[in-house]
């Protein structure tokens, strides 16, 4: 067999998740690693804004989730320091801010206390603000705003640097990177055992990793019923600058629901402010809108009316991957030889170090660690390859 044809593990997709996942396994003592992508560090996270906001952004009926977003959140600092130094001094733009969600109305208000209330329940560290108070921590904040919760774990990172911090991590830690599409899935009786790239020559691996967001059960070869369709949630996003005379403008995440669309402003410690972000069900269109712009600026300038006079440098629209429960798959798959690590929908940022850490604890041990039990992909398996 050529020399690099065959991987231990070969990651599919290098987008934040298929790199983490490589990297880590590395720091784990693994070796002969590869990842399959034409643009590695490309992918939904050079869009996101990079809120880490397990409790802001709760949903009810989803407590395995927080979980597993407040077991990623607690190791982010830890994982950015190590990321950092693995790639040579590369900053991950890792920002412990803490978040305000306010409420501009009366309704808002309800919803923002009943999410209160159930961070009461649960034990969540989150704080009642009158608006008063609110306009106190954020000045720049609408005079209207009625009210809010400050929760000061819910923090940020950039996903542009860190994509691009993962892919000099892993060159640094021999991960090899082949910078074309996977064209197929190789399966030999009931096993996984490579992929065939779109250069047309093969990759045989003991395990491969599914990543490649929301094209994940796309890939040619993948058996019927493995996994189920994962849905592209498009969102459209702004980027503007805070000019160095108008800071600090903000000092930590806003959040609001606006006439029931979620807002938010993620302020950068290098002025970048990132205003999101639409949610649209429109198959795997990324054409950002007019609409969807006017949308985005109309309900920024009702939180935060200023916002009007900073340079917009950078409109953009990514891809959620939404798995059928918005939860993510993690582990191994009904095809032997197979494991997936996507579906991450809203929180592929916030889960990329907890995914990371437990998809290399499988590879290693070939073990389940029990954090990653409920986000089994088998729970959606609808027909167990023969
Ligand atoms: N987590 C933010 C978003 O999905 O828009």
């Amino acid at each position: 067999m050529a020399a690099g044809t065959h991987a231990h593990v070969l990651v599919v997709g290098g987008g934040i998740i298929g790199l983490a996942v490589a990297w880590r396994a590395a720091r784990r003592g693994l070796t002969d690693i590869a990842v399959v992508d034409p643009d590695p560090g490309g992918g939904a996270a050079r869009v996101a804004a990079g809120m880490l906001a397990p409790v802001t952004e709760l949903q009810y009926g989803e407590e395995p989730l927080l979980r597993l977003g407040m077991a990623s959140n607690e190791r982010y600092a830890a994982f950015a320091d190590e990321l950092t130094e693995a790639s040579g001094g590369r900053d991950t733009g890792y920002r412990r801010c803490g978040t305000v969600a306010v409420a501009l109305d009366s309704d808002d208000r309800e919803e923002l206390r009943e999410l209160h209330a159930f961070h009461g329940r649960l034990g969540l560290d989150s704080q009642w603000l009158t608006g008063r108070e609110a306009r106190k921590l954020e000045p720049m904040l609408a005079p209207g705003v009625r009210g809010g919760l400050h929760v000061t774990d819910d923090h940020q990172v950039d996903g542009r640097r860190l994509a691009a911090a993962l892919v000099l991590a892993c060159e640094r830690a021999d991960v090899r990177l082949h910078r074309t599409e996977a064209a197929e899935l190789l399966v030999e009786g009931d096993r996984a055992v490579g992929v065939r790239l779109g250069t047309g020559e093969t990759l045989t691996a003991d395990r491969v990793v599914l990543a490649a967001g929301s094209r994940s059960h796309l890939l040619p070869g993948l058996p019927a019923g493995v996994l189920p369709a994962i849905r592209p949630v498009k969102g459209q996003i702004l980027r503007l600058r805070i000019p160095p005379a108008y800071r600090p403008f903000l000092s930590r995440n806003v959040r609001a629901v606006v006439r029931g669309q979620h807002l938010y402003l993620v302020p950068r410690e290098d002025g970048e402010l990132v205003i999101g972000a639409t949610s649209e069900e429109q198959g795997y269109d990324t054409t950002v809108t007019a609409g969807g712009v006017y949308e985005l600026l109309r309900d920024a300038h009702e939180l935060v009316p200023g916002i009007t006079e900073l340079p917009l440098v950078e409109t953009s629209a990514g891809l959620r991957p939404g798995s059928p429960d918005n939860a993510p798959l993690l582990g191994p798959t009904a095809l032997p030889g197979l494991v997936a690590a996507t579906g991450h929908y809203r929180n592929g940022v916030l889960l990329t170090p907890v995914t990371a850490d437990l998809l290399a604890e499988y590879l290693v041990t070939g073990t389940t660690p029990a954090l990653a039990e409920p986000f089994s992909p088998t729970r959606f398996t609808t027909k167990v390859p023969a």
